[in-house]
């Protein structure tokens, strides 16, 4: 399958009172065309300053995104986003690549009717002449994403609905310029269990539907084995390991997935003991040359400490960076 997004060694940098938090750090990602893929880890790991960097979203005085590249094939030409303008990548934001983000609140703004945000961020990206119907478009896209009536919806302000609409009517938002990739960053995580599981049925059914390729960022292993293609599992802003969802479930590889796998419940068997991992994701800037795992990880030995391991292939698609293997 064609790769349609392509991150060669991505790095991303915090300033904060005079640090530098290296956040992220030289990540190799590739999204193929109608793939979705996971990425995991614990709260800390970078997860979310990946899918800033990916969008240029971090910028100075705040931060730096570095790297080699980050190649989205649009059409039959390949663009190298790190490379792009602002106002290049203001083009490509919200039409080619959307963003949906664990906080419903945090896109929409409180005191402006749904129907004209929907209809700027429809306009942004469409010449469009007056007598379009841009209310039947965002309608279009309201009752996609199972909102009832859409109608009501759209002449209601944010603060009128419950976080769980709010968050379809950011789905709404992400889809209505038909994007190639959707990003979601913990899109259920802020919501209430039932309403989460709403909202998981309908990104798989816009798995199913849709020719969209998905970016999914999730701490959750059970909903990312139901419904991810393949999973990036990420640690101290680094991948440590990759591979089909079936393969990073049944033999893991790396100690870090092992231990997230261990420490999660299952349905199936309640009540058997959970290992929790001890210690905690370290803070990016006292991360030392080795790997950040090393002093959780049972396995660990002098030369953990001193260097970081190099990526090891296990099959075609699967590869841990652990010195084990
Ligand atoms: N704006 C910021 N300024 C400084 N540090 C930040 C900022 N945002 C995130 N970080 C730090 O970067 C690291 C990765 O954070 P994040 O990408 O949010 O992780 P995740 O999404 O996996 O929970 C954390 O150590 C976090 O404290
Ligand atoms: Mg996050």
């Amino acid at each position: 399958m064609e790769k349609l997004l392509e991150i060669k060694n991505l790095s991303a940098n915090y300033f904060a009172q005079d640090i530098k938090i290296p956040a992220l750090r030289s990540v190799n990602i590739d999204l193929k065309k109608g793939e979705t893929i996971a990425i995991a880890g614990e709260s800390g790991c970078g997860k979310s300053t990946l899918a800033l960097a990916v969008l240029k979203l971090i910028e100075f005085p705040e931060g730096e995104v570095t790297g080699d590249s980050v190649e989205f094939k649009i059409e039959k030409n390949s663009i190298d986003l790190l490379r792009l303008k602002e106002e290049e990548m203001r083009k490509i934001r919200g039409k080619d690549i959307s963003l949906v983000v664990q906080d419903p609140y945090s896109s929409l703004n409180p005191v402006i009717r749904i129907n004209k945000q929907l209809a700027e961020i429809y306009r942004i990206h469409h010449q469009t002449c007056e007598d379009i119907d841009i209310d039947g478009i965002s309608k279009k896209y309201l009752k996609m994403v199972h909102l009832p009536e859409p109608q009501k919806i759209l002449f209601s302000y944010p603060h009128q609905l419950s976080g769980g609409m709010l968050q379809r009517v950011n789905i709404a938002a992400a889809l209505i310029n038909n994007p190639d990739i959707l990003i979601s960053d913990e899109p259920t995580s802020s919501l209430d269990v039932t309403v989460q599981k709403k909202i998981m049925d309908m990104f798989f059914e816009l798995k199913d539907n849709f020719n969209l390729s998905q970016i999914f960022i999730s701490h959750d292993l059970n909903l990312i084995s139901a419904f991810a293609d393949r999973v990036y599992i990420m640690y101290a802003g680094r991948v440590v390991e990759e591979g089909k969802t079936a393969d990073i479930f049944t033999s893991p590889a790396h100690p870090y997935t092992i231990a997230l796998l261990e420490a999660l419940p299952h349905l199936n068997a309640p009540g058997l003991d959970l290992k929790s991992i001890p210690g905690e994701v370290p803070a990016p800037e006292s991360i030392g040359i080795g790997c950040a795992f090393a002093a959780r990880c049972s396995h660990s030995r002098d030369i953990c400490f001193n260097s970081l391991p190099e990526l090891k292939k296990i099959n075609d698609n699967h590869f841990t960076r652990c010195i084990k293997r």
